[in-house]
């Protein structure tokens, strides 16, 4: 029997943190399905193409794993794609209210599909999407957090938006 796991998430973008948790996820079960949200009540940045563009890069390096794209509910795209498991990650106890609902609510819409917790790495607790997207919007440097094509993408989307909407003086 082959084991399969689903990992969702809004992904904009992916950072070393999410990549750390589909290394070692992806060591855990035999196929990891990476499944980008289309619908999200965020306001992404990136688009839904460039975030799982990034994401298939991001998961290149691991043969186990591919990305898709997750329209409609999850636990529908879990069953769709026949995986009992949800991967999600915590950071911290702050995470754990939002995950802990969203994991009983699943349960509740799909009682055969139930969702794992993977503690982040010690030296990835810290790392947010939202971190990294201020910080890149705002001159920092985010080389640290994200690979280099994240930070290139990071980059692209700043300057335009620099031409976009030039600061006066
Ligand atoms: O990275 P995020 O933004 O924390 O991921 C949230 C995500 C994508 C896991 C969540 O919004 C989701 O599952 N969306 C799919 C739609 C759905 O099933 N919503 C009900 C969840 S209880």
């Amino acid at each position: 029997m082959t084991t399969r796991a689903i990992y969702p998430g809004t992904f904009d973008p992916i950072t070393n943190g999410h990549i750390d948790l589909i290394g070692r996820a992806s060591s855990i079960f035999d196929t990891l399905l990476v499944a980008v949200t289309v619908n999200t009540s965020k306001q992404p940045l990136f688009s839904l193409e460039q975030r799982l563009e990034l994401a298939s890069q991001a998961a290149a390096k691991f043969p186990n794993v591919s990305v898709i794209d997750l329209q409609g509910l999850l636990v529908d795209c879990a069953v769709q794609h026949n995986t009992k498991v949800i991967i999600r990650g915590l950071r911290a106890v702050t995470d754990f209210d939002y995950e802990f609902q969203m994991a009983t609510m699943n349960q509740k819409l799909c009682k055969d599909v139930d969702t794992l917790f993977l503690a982040a790495s010690t030296e990835h607790t810290f790392i947010s999407s939202s971190m990294i997207r201020e910080i890149a919007q705002l001159g920092g440097s985010v080389s640290e957090f994200v690979p280099d094509y994240v930070e290139s993408a990071l980059q692209a989307i700043t300057n335009q938006s620099l031409c976009a909407n030039p600061i006066e003086v």
